[in-house]
């Protein structure tokens, strides 16, 4: 990225502007953030940091791991770090290498990927293990456009890994980081719409030193400091040059046009009881929850008008099958569902169906459910507790 002044007359057409304010120009404003992330950044396990031992005069970053870092960066799309480090732990204790990953059935995959959530970034991220085991054993690629061939891995993603674990200098662009910028230009125009001037402005500050460290820190500034609600300005490197808190509204950021209610969908899962065992069926590999082991159960329908519980599905079904008492709530990116839970006759269900496949009530909570799942589970366990 071109080298820029130290400091600039801000005068881009931001929202009530502080004419004639001095700003840092975008070396310096690399420069600040580097210097925080060296003191202030998160020791997170896909990391690998110094801490700034050079004192801020490093020329280069330390490289992580490309594996770990295309692991981690699979993982963190959708999902905060507090959730994702374990479960990058324990994929990395189970497959160490590319290599062991790639050779392991899609299924293990799932079942260690179970409660992540957005399954089809686990079955990409098994697909793109065995094209880069076997198409790219010279080593993982290093530049964005490769990086783009493979499944699962899109702009960003990219961006993330050339930078991250190969030091390029790339323009790394997620949620946080447009919260940032747009805070910083003030930019008044509302997301989605504004991501593209967002990535631009982004891209004026990125620096090449350092490139992989600097997206990080961006990253972590977002999430520790430039939060969403209630940004802690006070202790910001770069709060003498951000735009929005100079206007005194820094947390109105970014804008959005205003989101449409989720619709509701409704139906009844399935338990299935027999010799303490439960009837559960894989969903087919496409689509949602798609290839995950779950409760079967109705189709899932949007609610429309008074009595919609009943014509989407949430009668409990055939004669002997009885609903608990209760329901089940769950958020998906597109739609809230509430489920009932009916308690099925075995003889009411086709249960020799080449996807089913009956599991001990005392190993469900290993049986590598979707979180959905799980909360049918427990919320069938705990009603029939009760009923006892
Ligand atoms: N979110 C996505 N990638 C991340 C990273 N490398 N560090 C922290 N948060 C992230």
């Amino acid at each position: 990225m071109p080298s820029q002044p130290e400091t600039y007359m801000q005068n881009r057409s931001g929202e009530n502007e502080a004419k004639g304010a001095a700003f840092a120009g975008p070396a310096a404003l690399a420069r600040s953030l580097l210097a925080w992330y060296d003191q202030h950044g998160r020791d997170l396990p896909w990391r690998i940091r110094d801490r700034g031992q050079s004192h801020g005069q490093h020329q280069s970053q330390l490289r992580a791991d490309p594996y770990h870092v295309w692991l981690s960066e699979i993982m963190l799309q959708q999902t905060g770090v507090v959730v994702v480090t374990p479960y990058f732990h324990k994929f990395l204790s189970r497959w160490p290498t590319i290599a062991a990953l790639a050779a392991a059935p899609l299924n293990d995959v799932l079942q260690a990927w179970a409660g992540l959530g957005y399954y089809a970034r686990a079955r990409n991220l098994h697909k793109c293990a065995r094209v880069l085991d076997t198409d790219f054993r010279d080593g993982f690629p290093e530049d964005t456009a490769t990086l783009k061939t493979l499944p699962g891995i899109g702009d960003y993603t990219a961006a993330a890994i050339s930078a991250i674990a190969f030091a390029r200098p790339a323009n790394v662009v997620d949620g946080n980081i447009e919260r940032v910028v747009a805070r910083l230009r003030a930019v008044a125009a509302p997301l989605p719409g504004a991501r593209r001037e967002l990535r631009k402005l982004a891209g004026e500050i990125a620096p090449d030193q350092r490139p992989g460290d600097y997206a990080q820190a961006l990253m972590d500034l977002g999430a520790t400091v430039c939060t969403p609600r209630n940004p802690a300005c006070g202790v910001c490197p770069w709060a003498g040059s951000c735009q929005a808190r100079i206007n005194g509204n820094a947390a109105e950021y970014p804008r959005r046009v205003a989101k449409k209610a989720k619709p509701v969908r409704r139906g009844v899962a399935y338990w299935i009881e027999r010799d303490s065992k439960i009837f559960l069926e894989r969903r087919p590999a496409r689509g949602l929850l798609g290839g995950m082991l779950c409760f079967p159960g109705s189709e899932w329908l949007e609610a429309v008008g008074e009595s919609a519980g009943e014509s989407a599905g949430e009668s409990a079904g055939d004669a002997g099958d009885h609903l608990l008492p209760g329901e089940v709530r769950h958020t998906f990116t597109h739609f809230h569902l509430i489920l009932r839970v009916s308690v099925r006759r075995a003889e009411n269900h086709e249960t020799d169906r080449p996807a089913g496949k009956w599991v001990a009530i005392s190993e469900l909570d290993q049986a590598g459910l979707p979180s959905v799942m799980q909360k049918v589970a427990r919320h069938a366990l705990g009603a029939m507790a009760a009923a006892e």
